[in-house]
């Protein structure tokens, strides 16, 4: 809700990035759930945020995903200037939807338009990076480009910044979340930094393939090429029952899926949205057999990025 010139509210959405095979360079935006942060601008420099959620993160600006995202647009921004943020996260920090990159492109967005759009896109997702090095220490930009832009995002160069929309057919999403916390630092690190040449090969293939289903609406190329030979073998190790989660939902009648980002959330897609409430109960008695708490999402993915309301 825009209240005054001085206040703005948003609406972030929770992204998935990878997409299976496109580590750090694929990614799309969830329908829901949605962070909001309401944010004002002051004559007082410097960023103060308040959490108006129990996740308890915290709020040193330079030790806040928000925070270090708007210090990175005041530092180019003319003036005494500064902002409150009130932020009230539905995106569980850690799950891997996205939440640091909501937290980093609701702040941004929301800011650039109490400065009269004076950033671009490329410049915010400049800034939001900041955000996302401060919660995982890398810029990486396959949440924050979906989160901003909406949609499925392809991300051709992070440094620069070159950001790619990508049409899609009508897709269904079923997300589930295991209720323990993987942080994307520790699940980069252990990844190997050497890949075959022929893991690749196959590799670039199905990101090629991937992309090319989308921009065809062919289900059958997208359902073939949600392959990941090079990051999943390593992550899924981290993920309880990551196969037989992997292999219901199949069973159950998805396209294909894999980790949400760095995890632990999986995701699938579905065609029809009956098939992935079947999805959703097939990967739910999983991890009910196995006593391990979880929470799901069916949904579609956002033709919106971040909302101004
Ligand atoms: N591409 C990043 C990773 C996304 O997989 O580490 C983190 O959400």
């Amino acid at each position: 809700m825009k209240n005054d010139l001085n206040e703005v509210t948003v609406y972030a959405p929770a992204t998935v990035a990878n997409i299976v095979c496109g580590f750090d360079v694929l990614g799309f935006a969830l329908s829901n759930p949605c962070d909001k942060l309401t944010i004002r601008i002051s004559r007082t420099p410097g960023v103060r945020i308040t959490n108006l959620d129990s996740f308890g993160l915290p709020v040193e600006p330079e030790q806040n995903v928000i925070g270090a995202s708007l210090l990175a647009m005041l530092s180019e921004t003319q003036g005494h200037i500064g902002f409150d943020v009130d932020s009230t996260k539905a995106i569980k920090p850690g799950s891997g939807i996205g939440s640091s990159a909501a937290s980093a492109s609701g702040a941004v967005v929301g800011a650039n338009s109490l400065l009269g759009d004076r950033f671009n896109r490329q410049d915010l997702i400049r800034f939001a990076m900041c955000g996302e090095q401060v919660a995982s220490g890398v810029k990486h930009a396959d949440n924050i480009a979906p989160c901003i832009y909406g949609g499925i995002t392809l991300i051709r160069s992070s440094q620069p910044v070159d950001i790619v929309p990508l049409d899609f057919p009508p897709l269904f999403v079923t997300v589930i979340h295991p209720q323990i916390e993987v942080r994307t630092s520790d699940a980069r690190e252990i990844l190997r930094t050497r890949v075959l040449l022929k893991d690749a090969v196959r590799q670039w293939g199905n990101i090629a393939g991937l992309v090319a289903g989308f921009m065809k609406g062919d289900y059958n190329l997208i359902s073939r090429s949600l392959e990941d030979v090079i990051v999943e073998p390593t992550r899924s190790i981290l993920i309880p029952a990551f196969s037989r989660i992997k292999q219901e939902s199949m069973n159950a009648g998805a396209m294909g899926g894999g980790i949400s980002g760095s995890g632990p959330s999986i995701f699938m897609f579905s065609k029809e949205e009956s098939t992935a409430i079947k999805v959703e109960k097939a990967v739910a008695s999983v991890y009910t057999e196995i006593g391990l708490p979880f929470h799901t999402y069916v949904t579609t993915i956002s033709k919106e990025g971040v909302q101004i309301r």
